[in-house]
């Protein structure tokens, strides 16, 4: 999608989109259309039950004596709750409304109907996100799929009287877009064409924006001692990786230590030899959900040449069963020494996350270490899929979580850690065992990965199985791999370690 920004303007060609807050009050660019087409929009609002409700859309095709093809009135909601995530709200309905036509252009005029709590400039940059983020597809395997079954629409104008300030406070939001777009296209890949020797190709192309790129393949890591990843990935003819992107972005001798980003990435999880039933086992080429964010995330915070520090790490591997894969009962030597007693197989992101977390700690000393993985099915009966459940051993570092999840329109919600619940990982013969049963196995699996965190590193786990991938259109996210947890986090870097 092409964006663009101008000064408002009522005589373009294509689909003009004009707003109405909510108990139908026109926009100063809707009245002046009413007017301009005798009064179409009154009309066309009085034999609809259009309102304003915020996102609702009602399309005016070939109105009389102006150039456009269509207008899209496009309801703002009430004025004083338009905030960022609302806006961006706005620009995806547009898009969406816009899915069938044949108009390749939309021209928006972002004037609100009465102050709302972003500046002109703020609110055009945000409907311009939406309108990016939504207009996502990946089409590439649909060889015969006809051009008017292609969506049409190809540029989008934002209009509005700051439209200097608009382009510049987009500047940085479109690069954190491509690292969106990236992450959804490695989780939407199959499982065929991402597998960890590919996946880890993929992270190297990041080298051209400036990340340096180191990748460990299985001899490296058994040196480590890295048994509890490479107990997972011993089932699979894939080879296992390992892989670092650094992005030094910090004013040198400030803010040294990175913050680190370890994503689990399982490019294919059948369970092992505790098989998983078939249904919905497709489902489970986005396991390697947490490491493409990982990935997008260092795409965008290099993109935008964030000023810190960070350092993405992904464990990759495919979770197989064959006659070389781990049994339940085996008991892996992970590289912290630590030992697991392997009950379950297909518990295996918290086997992969443990060496991959422990050896970020060593290599690089954060300050901070977050991890995401689309760990626990558990989390889904938890919380459903409006929020990834976040785990911390750190208060300001769950609070700036959160904050950064709500004005990104992210949601986490914060769950509980404890002794009590480490309780239930103890083992008989080892250190630990890899589950704790089906009571809140969310935390139990949470449990597990932080007997892996080092004193005093301040440690987030973001479980994102629940928001990894949309089963129907959301709306910034067409159905499909969704990409949450970039926008995020590159929203937690730049708010509080740039
Ligand atoms: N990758 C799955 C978790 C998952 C489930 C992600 C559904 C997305 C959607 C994970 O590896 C897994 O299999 N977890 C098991 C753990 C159990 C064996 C303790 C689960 O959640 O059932
Ligand atoms: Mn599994
Ligand atoms: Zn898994």
């Amino acid at each position: 999608m092409r964006i663009s920004f101008a000064k408002p303007a009522l005589d373009r060609t294509g689909a003009l989109c004009v707003f109405v807050a909510e108990g139908g009050a026109l926009s100063p660019a809707a009245e002046r259309l009413d007017k301009a087409t005798g009064g179409a929009i009154g009309r066309a609002m009085a034999s609809s039950r259009f309102k304003g409700a915020h996102a609702a859309t009602l399309t005016v095709l070939s109105p009389a004596s102006v150039k456009a093809s269509r207008i899209v009135l496009v309801g703002t909601g009430k004025p004083a709750a338009l905030d960022a995530v609302a806006a961006q709200g706005l620009g995806g309905a547009i898009v969406a409304a816009l899915g069938a036509s044949a108009d390749p252009s939309a021209n928006i005029v972002a004037d609100a109907v009465r102050d709302t709590p972003l500046k002109a400039a703020d609110l055009a940059a945000n409907v311009a996100l939406g309108a990016v983020l939504r207009s996502y597809r990946f089409d590439k395997y649909r060889t015969r799929e006809k051009s008017d079954d292609k969506p049409a629409l190809k540029a989008v104008t934002v209009m509005t009287r700051d439209d200097a300030a608009a382009r510049a406070a987009y500047g940085p939001m479109g690069k954190v877009a491509e690292g969106v777009f990236m992450t959804r296209d490695l989780v939407s890949e199959p499982a065929n064409v991402i597998f960890p020797v590919s996946l880890a190709a993929k992270c190297r192309t990041l080298t051209k924006l400036g990340v340096k790129v180191q990748v460990l393949d299985e001899k490296q890591m058994a040196k480590l001692g890295m048994g509890s990843l490479l107990g997972v990935a011993q089932g699979s003819a894939q080879k296992p990786r390992l892989v670092a992107m650094r992005w030094d972005g910090a004013p040198k001798a400030k803010n040294r230590r990175p913050v680190a980003f370890i994503g689990k990435g399982v490019t294919f999880d059948t369970g092992g030899i505790s098989i998983k039933p078939a249904a919905n086992m497709e489902d489970m080429k986005w396991d390697m959900g947490g490491a493409g964010v990982v990935i997008g995330l260092m795409r965008a915070l290099a993109a935008r040449k964030a000023k810190v520090n960070a350092v993405g790490v992904v464990g990759l591997v495919e979770n197989m069963p064959s006659s070389n894969a781990q049994r339940p009962g085996d008991v892996v030597t992970t590289m912290s020494g630590q030992t697991i007693e392997v009950i379950n197989t297909d518990a295996e992101g918290r086997l992969v996350l443990a060496d991959a977390m422990w050896w970020a700690q060593e290599r690089f000393k954060p300050k901070a270490m977050i991890d995401l993985a689309t760990l626990t099915g558990a989390i889904i009966i938890a919380l459903g899929y409006h929020h990834a459940g976040l785990f911390a051993n750190d208060d300001a570092l769950a609070d700036r979580l959160i904050a950064a999840g709500k004005a990104v329109g992210e949601p986490l919600w914060r769950m509980p850690l404890g002794p009590d619940y480490d309780r239930q990982v103890r083992s008989d013969i080892a250190d630990m065992k890899n589950v704790g049963g089906r009571d809140g196995g969310s935390i139990t699996a949470a449990q597990i990965l932080q007997r892996f965190v080092q004193d005093g590193v301040a440690w987030a786990h973001l479980d994102i199985a629940g928001v990894t991938w949309a089963t129907r259109d959301l709306p910034v996210v067409p159905k499909g791999g969704t990409a949450f947890g970039v926008r995020l986090l590159d929203r937690l870097v730049a708010d509080n370690y740039e």
